[in-house]
């Protein structure tokens, strides 16, 4: 059977997403009753990190060992990939012991020469263009939070990074529309665009997206306020820079007045509470940033499920 990688949103269906987040929620109700699954017995899943993490880690972690399988850690300083071996090489031989892998690095390029070279599903943990399990995660969230995610009006304010670019392909897969205020110096790079085309060519799509540089007009009628840090991992050098561009970008309690009453507050975590967003209204009773930190542990055991059981999966409780 062939195997499938999880490079960016746009290696999955719409269909494919739904299945996905249906079978978390199962995973999530069947984890609140005690109810123990484990399909991945005997199975390992690698994780690479070239970049800090709390989250993704964690629940990569904690969700292999819920599913009955382990994992292993390999920041790239600790292993040979740091001292020069070379992706591909990396690739083949981690391929013979373990049954997928997870990566977090800098470059797309990087992570898809693992994905060509690798025999094992690759799923990405976070690079420089994409960060695709957050947003399934958040797709999930947005659901319980407000019953549907169809037509549903976000509007993302800050950064145009790699948790924006998911957010785009993730509408134009599920029919949500979004709105990316930030400054006119950011733009759309080429690695998104080719993934817009391949979503397009593909999907009939009811979702939208647009670019505007004005943050009250992109909160005016949404229903979600979703932020990101300012200085994404690997841009610290960019800090003065960036903090003077984005500073009319702040989600602020002024900013969430123009928009409308109950308007739920997004983050993928970590904050930098004060700068992307004030510490009000990150605790407000309208945010729902940790259920999306929590729905990441839900979301990627459903992912490692589809991917490392080789099969569908099986809907009895074992
Ligand atoms: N949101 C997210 O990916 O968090 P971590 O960087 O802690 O993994
Ligand atoms: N845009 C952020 C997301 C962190 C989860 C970064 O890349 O650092």
């Amino acid at each position: 059977m062939q195997k499938k990688d999880l490079l960016s949103l746009a290696d999955l269906s719409r269909r494919e997403i739904c299945e996905l987040i249906d079978r978390a929620k199962i995973l999530k109700q069947w984890k609140s009753q005690g109810i123990v699954h484990k399909p991945l017995e005997g199975k390992t899943l690698g994780l690479i990190f070239n970049k800090p993490s709390t989250r993704t880690r964690v629940t990569f972690e904690v969700g292999m060992y819920q599913l009955g399988g382990t994992s292993l850690f390999l920041s790239e300083k600790e292993i040979q990939l740091g001292r020069g071996e070379t992706v591909a090489d990396t690739a083949k031989v981690l391929s013979r012991y373990v049954d997928g892998v997870v990566m977090r690095t800098f470059k797309q390029s990087d992570l898809e020469e693992f994905a060509q070279e690798a025999t094992c599903p690759l799923i990405n943990g976070l690079t420089d263009s994409f960060h695709p399990c957050q947003i399934l995660a958040d797709i999930m969230t947005i659901e319980e939070a407000i019953g549907r995610i169809e037509g549903t009006k976000v509007a993302y304010v800050g950064d145009f990074n790699n948790v924006a670019n998911s957010l785009i392909l993730g509408a134009l897969l599920m029919g949500y529309h979004i709105t990316v205020a930030c400054p006119k110096e950011c733009e759309a790079s080429d690695e998104l665009k080719s993934k817009i085309e391949i979503v397009e060519k593909r999907e009939e799509s009811s979702g939208t997206y647009e670019v505007i540089d004005d943050p009250i007009e992109a909160v005016k009628d949404a229903d979600i306020i979703y932020t990101d840090v300012w200085i994404s991992m690997g841009q610290e050098k960019e800090r003065d820079k960036k903090l003077k561009l984005f500073s009319p970008y702040q989600v602020n309690k002024e900013l969430v007045s123009k928009s409308k009453e109950g308007v739920k507050i997004m983050h993928c975590l970590p904050a930098h509470r004060g700068e992307e967003i004030t510490s009000d209204v990150l605790d407000s009773e309208n945010s729902i940033v940790f259920d999306q930190a929590e729905n990441r542990l839900h979301i990627q055991k459903a992912i490692l499920e589809y991917l490392l059981s080789g099969s569908k999966w099986n809907f009895a409780i074992t």
